[in-house]
């Protein structure tokens, strides 16, 4: 057995090392715990804050019972947690706050391993991130989703049958008892929201980069299942130690274009962009807006889960799960890559059969033949923007249109539903000064309510741009991400209602048809609007966060190489 870590804080001779184990004794430890078992570390991101991670200390429970059937030793700690219905200006400005709040409690204390406990969205990367850049073996055990509520006779897939029923209440077609009842059924059991949003896209992405035990992700949170999955994945975490299996083993270039792949394959949230250039950037991989396009171009989408298709995480979980996805794509993947269980992922899903059909689409009846997820360049983002191409509308991937202006979005939000407001169903909706430091934070408000106006007429969709992301739960032709942000004197600045806009998904082209001198002229004549933070944590995140299609990590924290 080769010399632990842990062993640098009790093994040491004299004061220190009595003091620590004596310490820890005051827990109720008898006097051999401590005399070289490996520790395990349990971070946990549960909170009465985070609704989809309360349950998280019995799935604890259930890891430690495996720690220590291997022989290890549990240490559960918290960390600061991040829910995403709760949190202003929005959790994405705090997921390097926590990432850094994991790191740094993995460095420094006596932990051989760590079993990272998440599941609300921007939970699962922060983990991750923090965890890499400690490169301590590390193994996931996400929350899981939770189950479907049912509304007269229709199961809810939380977060986008909400936006939908939102608008029939809008429009008079759901009265207020009605809407009462929705608030009361559509989160009716712990864990995450149960569609192909950020969270079970995070946390399957988890899942295919090699990161958790297989099929982990899809796993309800109220089901027995669960919790065995967090005893068996105690267990490895133990085995891991002995393996030297870190984080830095598992999550190569390769790990990171299966989990691309997946991402594709799965129709998930545009967030992941974001979120795995940020994971990669920590183990010195520099992923780009390239990367995803290039890849989204050869793969199907194929799981036919809400919002791109038509179920739950319940059912696709039923159907097979995350294996069962990556087992019908796996002619796209890289097999050979390392996970937690020291098998590979190829040996991992080679018998995952899915189970139905219709939740996973065989290849020749994908839901499209490309993956969910477009790269956009042109004058209007030059750095690039995102667009989920299978929550969009096919009329509009090619689409010309005068813009209307929203300079903020309080803005947006006190003109929609004015009656007399100059658009039309060909209007390109575009709002400014919502991306990392405009908003601040990148607050998913890209997605623009639809003009009450235009809803009233039976138009449920139009083309909308922004420099924020949207919730993964969310639909329609919506460009996100424009980078550079206007804040940072992005060209989205200087938009003016009136100006003409070009969308082209196929070319992936988003033009402002003004002319390069007229751009030249306003981005001149640009004043930088005011700063939102001149102290303490903000001020640091507007300092230091970068923009979108870099990751949105902070520049410090990234490893010199990528730089
Ligand atoms: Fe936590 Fe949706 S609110 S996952």
């Amino acid at each position: 057995m080769k010399n632990k870590r842990s062993s640098q804080w009790f093994q040491t001779p004299g004061y220190h090392g009595m003091a620590r184990r004596a310490w820890l004794r005051s827990e109720g430890y008898p006097a051999d715990v401590f005399d070289g078992k490996p520790i395990v570390g349990i971070c946990n991101s549960w909170s009465e804050l985070t609704n989809c991670n309360l349950h998280l200390r019995d799935v604890a429970a259930a890891v430690k019972r495996g720690v220590l059937a291997a022989g290890g030793v549990p240490l559960e700690f918290p960390t600061i947690s991040l829910g995403e219905m709760l949190m202003l200006p929005t959790t994405m400005m705090f997921r390097n706050l926590m990432a850094m709040d994991v790191e740094e409690s993995i460095r420094a204390n006596p932990l051989d391993a760590v079993v990272l406990l998440c599941g609300c969205d921007k939970t699962t990367p922060a983990q991750l991130m923090g965890a890499a850049s400690a490169d301590v073996p590390a193994i996931v055990v996400p929350g899981g989703p939770m189950l479907a509520g049912t509304f007269k006779g229709q199961r809810l897939g939380s977060g986008t049958d909400g936006r939908k029923l939102f608008d029939l209440y809008r429009t008079g077609k759901l009265n207020d008892e009605e809407w009462s009842e929705v608030e009361g059924c559509i989160a009716r059991t712990s864990g995450h929201c149960t569609v192909m949003g950020t969270a079970s896209t995070m946390t399957s992405l988890a899942e295919a980069l090699g990161m958790t035990l297989p099929g982990s992700a899809s796993i309800p949170a109220p089901d027995s299942r669960r919790m065995a999955n967090a005893e068996l994945s105690g267990r490895a975490a133990v085995e891991m130690i002995e393996a030297g299996r870190t984080p830095a083993r598992i999550l190569t270039r390769e790990a990171f274009e299966n989990a691309i792949t997946v991402l594709m394959a799965l129709g998930g949230s545009t967030n992941a962009v974001v979120h795995l250039i940020a994971i990669a950037g920590r183990v010195g991989i520099r992923l780009t807006l390239d990367d995803f396009d290039r890849i989204a171009r050869k793969t199907p989408c194929i799981a036919n889960v809400k919002p791109s298709g038509d179920f739950l995480m319940e059912d696709l979980f039923h159907a097979g799960g995350v294996p069962a996805v990556m087992n019908r794509i796996a002619g796209l993947l890289h097999g050979g890559c390392g996970t937690v269980n020291g098998k590979t992922i190829g040996e991992n899903i080679a018998a995952a059969r899915p189970q139905n059909d219709e939740v996973i689409r065989p290849l020749n009846g994908a839901l499209s033949a490309e993956g969910g997820i477009a790269v956009l360049y042109g004058n209007l983002a030059p750095n690039g923007a995102v667009i989920k191409v299978t929550a969009a509308s096919a009329a509009l991937m090619r689409h010309r249109g005068r813009a209307y202006v929203f300079e903020t979005r309080d803005q947006m939000m006190a003109e929609i539903d004015r009656d007399d407001l100059p658009v039309d169903p060909d209007t390109v909706l575009v709002m400014r000064n919502c991306g990392p430091k405009g908003a601040p934070g990148f607050p998913e408000w890209g997605h623009i309510p639809m003009p009450k106006k235009l809803l009233e007429k039976g138009v449920t969709d139009m083309v909308r741009i922004s420099d924020a992301r949207m919730s993964g739960t969310s639909f329609g032709t919506v460009v996100l991400h424009v980078s550079p942000e206007s804040a940072a004197g992005g060209p989205l600045a200087v938009v003016q209602t009136g100006d003409e806009i070009l969308l082209d998904v196929a070319a992936r082209d988003l033009q402002l048809m003004v002319s390069p001198e007229e751009i030249e002229r306003r981005l001149l004549a640009l004043t930088p609007p005011p700063r939102h933070y001149d102290r303490g944590y903000g001020r640091l995140f507007l300092d230091h966060v970068t923009q979108a299609h870099l990751g949105c990590d902070f520049d410090f924290l990234m490893p010199e190489v990528i730089k």
